[in-house]
């Protein structure tokens, strides 16, 4: 299988490229990087030229402007980012019979929700800010797109003209009849993993800071979501891709679900720091984008009928890398 990854250089794009090296279903290429300059999202044309002459028979989209403040300062360019450059993207795909597995955010909710339960695809989405906006656009787009054209948006069978019972294109008897590309939607929460400057990192900066002045560390206690370890949603995308069928939306994150407070006080606890922490309202953290309080997401069953193991399972597999960056950095 030819898979292509956009954001092949960013946190879960590294992560995708290093499981599909190991996948048995890539083949001895391996998997296509597609990053800047030869994939550049503000490109309107990138997407039909980087399918036109690489030919992948799925792509993973793991490219995003994931800067959620700058989304929240200029909604604009962050519906040319996140929403129109995956509209050409989609369009390119499922024209060339392309497979595209979208990621997208459980931003798409403005997390409002208080009865405790975890949001399902079948709950409608609302952003609560312009970055949830722009991808929940990206995911409508890319739908409408794959419906034009006859591929398949869902695991029901919403089979077009690229179907397994249509004429070849080209018309020619002996030519493979395509199956219809299909579209995933994998929605996922609070990534973490190397390379750094994710949660963790930024907590572990914040600790210090705070201990430098005698402070405590001042962390959210009312905003809730499930830490998610990139390489583990990455094998959760291989497992979907491996499995061959995957149309539909899918909410994959680990188990579990934490406070920013707790999260927080679980890294400082697994690496060794200690500065007391007080929690604050989310309310009391005025930032441009104002993030879902409520970020759980609903993980959908996996073809292996295993959800992803629970955050603190894979949160322990990141704390040595962050143990020995401290140590080398002498804290
Ligand atoms: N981070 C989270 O907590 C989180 C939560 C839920 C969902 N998601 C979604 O998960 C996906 C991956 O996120 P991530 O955390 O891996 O993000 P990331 O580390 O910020 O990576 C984003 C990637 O997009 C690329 N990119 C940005 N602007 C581009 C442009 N103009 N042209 C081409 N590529 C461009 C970046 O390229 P460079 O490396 O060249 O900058 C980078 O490789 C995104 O769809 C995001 O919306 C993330």
């Amino acid at each position: 299988m030819r898979v292509a990854v956009t954001g092949a250089g960013g946190r879960l794009g590294r992560a995708l490229m290093t499981a599909l090296q190991e996948a048995p279903f890539t083949g001895p290429l391996g998997p296509l990087a597609w990053s800047r300059p030869t994939y550049d999202i503000d490109d309107p044309e990138a997407a039909a030229r980087c399918i036109r002459q690489a030919a992948p028979e799925v792509v993973v989209h793991a490219a995003a402007w994931t800067d959620v403040d700058g989304c929240a300062r200029e909604p604009e360019r962050a519906m040319r980012r996140n929403a129109m450059a995956v509209a050409e993207l989609a369009e390119a795909c499922v024209r060339a019979g392309a497979d595209l597995v979208l990621i997208s955010t459980n931003e798409v909710f403005d997390g409002r929700r208080t009865d405790g339960r975890g949001y399902a695809p079948e709950d409608r989405p609302r952003p609560g800010n312009p970055y949830g906006a722009s991808k929940l656009a990206g995911e409508t787009a890319a739908q409408a797109a794959f419906l034009r054209h006859g591929g398949l948006i869902d695991g029901l069978g919403a089979v077009g003209p690229l179907g397994p019972a249509s004429t070849p294109a080209t018309g020619a008897s002996s030519a493979p009849i395509p199956a219809a590309p299909q579209l995933a939607i994998v929605r996922t929460a609070w990534l973490y993993g190397p390379p750094g400057n994710d949660f963790p990192a930024r907590i572990l900066a914040a600790a210090d800071r705070a201990r430098a002045s005698g402070e405590p560390l001042r962390v959210v206690g009312d905003e809730i979501g499930s830490p998610t370890f990139a390489p583990d949603l990455a094998e959760g995308i291989l497992e979907l891709l491996a499995a061959g069928m995957f149309a539909g939306v899918h909410h994959i994150v680990n188990s579990g679900s934490v406070s920013r407070a707790g999260w927080a006080r679980h890294v400082l606890a697994a690496t060794g720091v200690e500065v007391p922490i007080v929690e604050i309202p989310l309310a009391t953290w005025t930032r441009p984008s104002v993030p879902p309080a409520w970020a759980v997401l609903a993980p959908t069953l996996p073809p292996s009928g295993e959800h992803l193991r629970p955050w603190q399972a894979a949160f322990a597999d990141y704390a040595p890398l962050l143990r020995r960056e401290r140590a080398a950095n002498g804290r």
